[in-house]
């Protein structure tokens, strides 16, 4: 799913000659996981450093000599860039080869946070090894990991019957379990299920066929592993897709458009368009560290040279002219959610898609899965590794195809824009069709000419604190300042908004996120009016005070961190409010038992246990005099 790894694994692995396996094995410590891949690496008696050896001989063999480096450093880079952009990645990839073939084990260790490994690891392998322990059968992490695995795009599963001399290696508990898990797994997406039954702490079925099961006449581990055909016919008949990992631009001569191709074939000739811009061209040449190709396909990475300049960056996806990807800013997903901290409807993340990067936000959660029935049920929020039928709408419209269609260009990440932790993998399901039927209407009459009436710069002066700590007091003296000078405002207040347009909202964190939300879009269009907007919102959050700065023009948002002890807003109290929390009568009151995350660099920081409201008002009128909102 990171195309940077996804392409480096696949030249790395190419080197090899015969399709090279990538596979994960999913189960916890318990299951026998460890045993498992050390069996593997042992009994195949060729580690990891051998494997670079090898790797290091083929390449020679079959490409230039300087190429393996290149790829190598590749490897290096790819990480660490993935680092950079706080992807998590406690994969560890284990190279191990047979006669027959070589392979990539991704190695998910760690029991918390396991799925979000899990779901790493995936992105890149063509099969699942699902090992279950014999003597529990078919668990609720079975069934969630095997539905990852589908999710991810994996179409080969290995039911791994694990720990079979631990149930007397009984034929008929082995086929208890295929047939329960069968039940979960052929609903879903998978074009083989290949059930094993296997000890891999003695080796049973793994490389040798087993004496103890002689009643079992599928392969053995390794025979499934080293005949398994897992070329990638369906991408290949899909349109041409490839997206932009960088522009290559060596010199003034050259500039090439380099990547990994996600699905389809190509040949010199061809009509391709960028995706994003709509704009066209032909392709002159496809360049390889091997020479110019006649034509290429899924799977591999080249350069494009076009016949004609036209505007392609990083991120862009070039496409076949002819039968082009969705680009929309709207689409429907299933995401599976693998963070600690819930997922909020209406919060912004950061939305990765092939080199594509924007921000982006749940605008509804349809309905959750349940990973045991796979029934629907409904929510409001996800928790950590629920996985949930979303709306997701975009900053900027991305270039996509259903999932369904293609897994390359159909599968997304999310990233916490302040952890910068990955929170969520996605799939696409479909574009929504209001994207493509709701346009803006230009006005003639506009923001700048609303605001030049008025004689003033609009802008936002946002009051965030706790409750009682002062807002709306300053607030109401800021407001009729500026009224006497003859300044046009309009003043936006929780307990009044809440009162009307947001009548319907409580104080969950779900609902003070979409509170804000609501709150930011309307500021908005006042600004737009020309107006200062006085806007006084507890706003807890963080990350929703950034979204509501960034939907207003650069300089136009003035956050004021009104700040008080909570001891001093309890002794206030001039709703009554903190008395009725203290006693338990109001649920989720911010102080007690709901966080308010305090501003780290707020443009104005007013201390009111020091000050009088009064002084207060004054510094933020100074404040607008400073930046020139007021003359
Ligand atoms: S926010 O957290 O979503 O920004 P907002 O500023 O709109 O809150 O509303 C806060 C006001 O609602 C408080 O000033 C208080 O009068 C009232 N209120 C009622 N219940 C709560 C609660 N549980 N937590 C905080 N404020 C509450």
């Amino acid at each position: 799913m990171t195309p940077e790894r996804a392409a480096l694994l696949d030249r790395l692995t190419r080197a090899g000659g015969r399709g090279v396996l990538r596979f994960i094995t999913c189960g916890s410590v318990d299951d026998g996981k460890s045993t498992l891949i050390g069996r593997l690496l042992y009994d195949s008696k060729l580690l990891f450093e051998d494997q670079i050896a090898t790797l290091e001989r083929d390449s020679k063999k079959h490409g230039t000599a300087g190429e393996n480096e290149i790829d190598f450093a590749l490897l290096l880079d790819g990480l660490e860039a993935e680092r950079e952009q706080g992807i998590t990645i406690d994969v560890a990839y284990r190279f191990f080869s047979t006669e027959k073939r070589k392979f990539i084990v991704a190695d998910t260790p760690g029991h918390e946070q396991y799925t979000r490994n899990m779901a790493t690891g995936a992105s890149t392998a063509d099969l699942a090894i699902i090992l279950v322990d014999a003597r529990k059968g078919v668990l609720t992490q079975t069934r969630r990991h095997t539905w990852i695995a589908d999710m991810m795009g994996i179409r080969h599963a290995v039911l791994a019957v694990n720990k079979m001399d631990l149930a007397g290696h009984l034929r008929a508990r082995f086929h208890e379990i295929v047939s329960d898990y069968l039940r979960v797994a052929e609903a879903l997406g998978f074009d083989t299920i290949t059930p094993i039954p296997i000890s891999a702490r003695y080796g049973d079925n793994i490389f040798q066929r087993s004496d103890n099961m002689a009643w079992h006449d599928g392969p053995t581990l390794m025979e499934h592993l080293e005949s398994v055909d897992t070329d990638a016919a369906e991408a290949l008949d899909h349109p041409f897709r490839m997206p932009v990992q960088w522009v290559n631009r060596p010199d003034a001569d050259f500039r090439g458009f380099s990547g990994s191709i996600a699905g389809g074939r190509i040949a010199p000739g061809d009509e391709i368009a960028a995706a994003q811009s709509g704009k066209t061209a032909k392709i002159a040449r496809i360049v390889t560290a091997d020479g110019d190709l006649d034509s290429a396909g899924a799977g591999q990475a080249v350069t494009l040279v076009l016949d004609r300049e036209i505007d392609i960056a990083r991120g862009d996806m070039l496409a076949d002219a002819k039968a082009r990807p969705a680009v929309s800013g709207q689409f429907a997903a299933e995401i599976l959610w693998m963070a600690e901290e819930e997922m909020l409807p209406g919060r912004t993340y950061l939305l990765k898609a092939g080199g594509q990067v924007t921000p982006v936000s749940v605008t509804t959660l349809k309905h959750k899965l349940n990973v045991n029935t796979f029934e629907r049920e409904p929510g409001v929020s996800l928790q950590l590794n629920e996985i949930g039928v979303c709306n997701l709408s975009t900053a900027r419209a991305i270039a996509f195809d259903p999932y369904a269609e293609l897994r390359e260009t159909g599968a997304f990440i999310l990233i916490d824009r302040f952890t910068h932790q990955t929170v969520a993998a996605g799939m696409i399901a479909f574009s929504l069709r209001r994207a493509s039927n709701v346009h803006a209407q230009a006005m003639d009459v506009t923001k700048a000419r609303r605001s030049e009436l008025k004689g003033q710069k609009p802008a936002i002066l946002w009051f965030t604190g706790l409750s009682g700590a002062g807002k709306s007091t300053i607030a109401n003296l800021v407001e009729q300042k500026l009224a006497a000078i003859g300044r046009h405002t309009y003043s936006l207040d929780g307990d009044n908004v809440r009162h009307g347009l947001n009548r319907d909202l409580g104080f969950t964190d779900v609902d003070r996120v979409e509170n804000i939300r609501r709150i930011g879009e309307v500021a908005k269009l006042f600004v737009d009016a020309g107006l200062i907007v006085t806007c006084s919102f507890i706003s807890p959050f963080r990350a929703e005070r950034m979204m509501v700065r960034e939907m207003a023009e650069p300089g136009e948002f003035i956050e004021v961190f009104v700040d008080a002890p909570l001891e001093a807003c309890m002794a206030r109290d001039p709703k009554g409010l903190y008395r009725k929390a203290k006693a338990g009568e109001i649920k989720n009151f911010t102080g007690f038992d709901s966080p308010y995350e305090a501003p780290e660099a707020p443009d104005l920081h007013l201390k009111t246990a020091d000050i009088t409201a009064e002084a207060a008002a004054e510094e933020v009128i100074e404040q607008l005099i400073k930046r020139g909102v007021i003359g």
